[in-house]
């Protein structure tokens, strides 16, 4: 492990800037704010940040529709702002991501604007701009993501744009090499502020079929369950070719600055494609999401099948990567319940690879129910149940007014149950969910085996989960219980003698273990 990347030992935090804290009371979070909660994270032990964007934008997807790259919203401070924060935490140990939203801007940005204007305008070819099919209609049957036609027609210049998410999230057209060297050239102005790399916003949209052929429909397709744009399977416009050959043009610019940044990368596809994405000789994305503990159904034969078919699917050299939580998904205490959450954080940070924690997912915060009407996501109103605001809402900071939030109102009510849930009332009490978090990243700054040894899994029936993780001479037991009775297994002998080095219920530290590891209901425990 010695000669491994910061990125590899290390816990990623995702902070969703809006929420996390806000420092002049307009109710929204900001890079000030952020500066000021740097101890929490330093506290907690995790080793980078990635932000959400902060760029200039519309907000009609809260950041993720961007007006400009190199600059910071008002909402959120200044540049200045931004590079007191990268300081600050570089000089506490912390790296600094932000996120790349490289296959849509917002219609407010420049380019689309004068790419809108008219069909001369040089600007016309930065996004994809298309005349109606033969017979009338859009050019082609593929569905954005919310369900509907993914091309959007604009009547002042007579054709369709075409655009996965929002209408105001035009995709640009990244065949046109000046749309790559415009892009390539927002990566370099981060790089050269001090920027440690980027998490890649919806990679797999990025390029899509030249010669518009249409997607053949799902027969797996469960209406009502999978989300609308499922109903067709993707296979021309997500997840070309021409996006993973692009991959390694991005890694090339990061690498031109020195060999410790990194890219991240969003991509919600099957396994054997996220696999593709670390490139021929790791000239790829170093850590291309694994999103499979966001929707896996909390089973340990299943999860434990998943495991080893993702480890087995890496390529030579490739590190792994584990997601539990994010700004688009229900909050792993909502999914779980609060005694497996705790289960599913030791999981997630005994399994071998880079951990990306999301923020308040430490606390234990839940879900907080936003009535669609309500909703201030946009999803909520186009695909309704789907809105993203209850896994957005502000940190709890302690027992004050808004939190220790805002001293404003909250753009997001910071829930009743999750005020309960604050760092305050969690920060000095053993047995909170944050003191486990806070134990299991201290444990693995102390073992280097839990980051850089072997995963070897156990045998183990019913609801347990179980694996070895180490090298010859030191070998941990994790052993997890995903059900609520008690039960029991077999120790493999290079632990057995071990101890309970932590436990997710309280009341087990030290414990002797012999052949037989006896686990309570919901109980996950590592034995060294
Ligand atoms: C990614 C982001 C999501 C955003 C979408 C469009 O999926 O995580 O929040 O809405 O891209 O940019
Ligand atoms: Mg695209």
């Amino acid at each position: 492990m010695g000669d491994a990347a910061w990125w590899q030992r290390g816990v990623i935090y995702q902070i969703y800037p809006r929420s996390f804290m806000d420092s002049d009371g307009d109710g929204v979070g900001d890079l000030p704010g952020i500066l000021a909660r740097l101890d929490h994270l330093t506290w907690l032990g995790v080793d980078a940040l990635w932000l959400s964007p902060v760029h200039p934008s519309p907000m009609d997807d809260f950041g993720y529709d961007i007006s400009d790259y190199t600059g910071v919203d008002p909402v959120f401070g200044t540049l200045d702002d931004l590079d007191r924060l990268v300081v600050a935490a570089h000089g506490r140990g912390l790296r600094v991501l932000l996120d790349w939203v490289p296959n849509h801007t917002s219609d407010r940005h420049p380019w689309f604007q004068a790419s809108r204007a008219s069909r001369d305008d040089p600007k016309r070819d930065w996004y994809i701009w298309r005349d109606p099919r033969p017979g009338g209609g859009p050019p082609t049957n593929w569905l954005r993501y919310v369900g509907d036609s993914a091309w959007r027609w604009d009547e002042p210049t007579g054709q369709y744009y075409y655009r996965v998410f929002l209408d105001s999230q035009p995709d640009l057209n990244w065949r046109n090499p000046q749309v790559q060297e415009a892009m390539f050239d927002t990566l370099r102005f981060w790089l050269a502020r001090g920027i440690d790399g980027f998490r890649i916003d919806a990679l797999v949209a990025l390029v899509e079929d030249d010669r518009l052929r249409d997607n053949p429909p799902n027969p797996r397709y469960r209406p009502g369950e999978d989300f609308p744009y499922m109903r067709e399977l993707s296979v021309w416009n997500i997840d070309r070719p021409e996006t993973r050959e692009l991959t390694a043009r991005m890694r090339k610019v990061v690498d031109e600055v020195g060999d410790d940044r990194v890219l991240l990368a969003e991509l919600g596809v099957p396994l054997e494609q996220t696999v593709a994405y670390y490139g021929g000789a790791g000239g790829g994305i170093q850590v291309p999401f694994n999103f499979e503990l966001l929707s896996a159904a909390w089973d340990a034969r299943g999860i434990a099948g998943y495991i080893d078919r993702y480890l087995a699917a890496l390529p030579a050299g490739a590190w792994p990567n584990w997601v539990l939580g994010n700004h688009d998904s229900p909050r792993v205490a909502s999914r779980l319940g609060p005694a497996q959450a705790r289960v599913a954080a030791m999981l997630l940070l005994t399994l071998p690879g880079t951990p990306i924690l999301y923020q308040g997912d430490e606390l234990g915060l839940e879900d907080v129910p936003i009535p669609d009407e309500e909703a201030l996501d946009p999803i909520a109103r186009l695909v309704p149940g789907r809105g993203r605001d209850p896994e957005r809402t502000p940190m709890p900071w302690d027992a004050g007014p808004g939190g220790g939030f805002t001293s404003g109102r909250p753009w997001l009510p910071l829930g009743e149950g999750n005020l309960a849930r604050s760092v305050a009332a969690q920060r000095g009490d053993p047995a909170s969910m944050l003191t486990l978090h806070r134990r299991l990243l201290r444990l693995r700054r102390r073992v280097p085996a839990l980051v850089g040894g072997r995963y070897e899994p156990v045998e183990a029936a019913g609801d347990v989960l179980a694996f070895l993780r180490g090298d010859d001479d030191q070998r941990y037991l994790v052993a997890l219980n995903l059900g609520p009775d008690p039960t029991r297994l077999a120790v493999p002998d290079p632990a057995a003698g071990g101890r309970v080095l932590v436990s997710t219920r309280p009341g087990r530290d030290g414990e002797a273990v012999g052949g037989v590891l006896e686990l309570r209901g919901d109980e996950g425990v590592v034995v060294g």
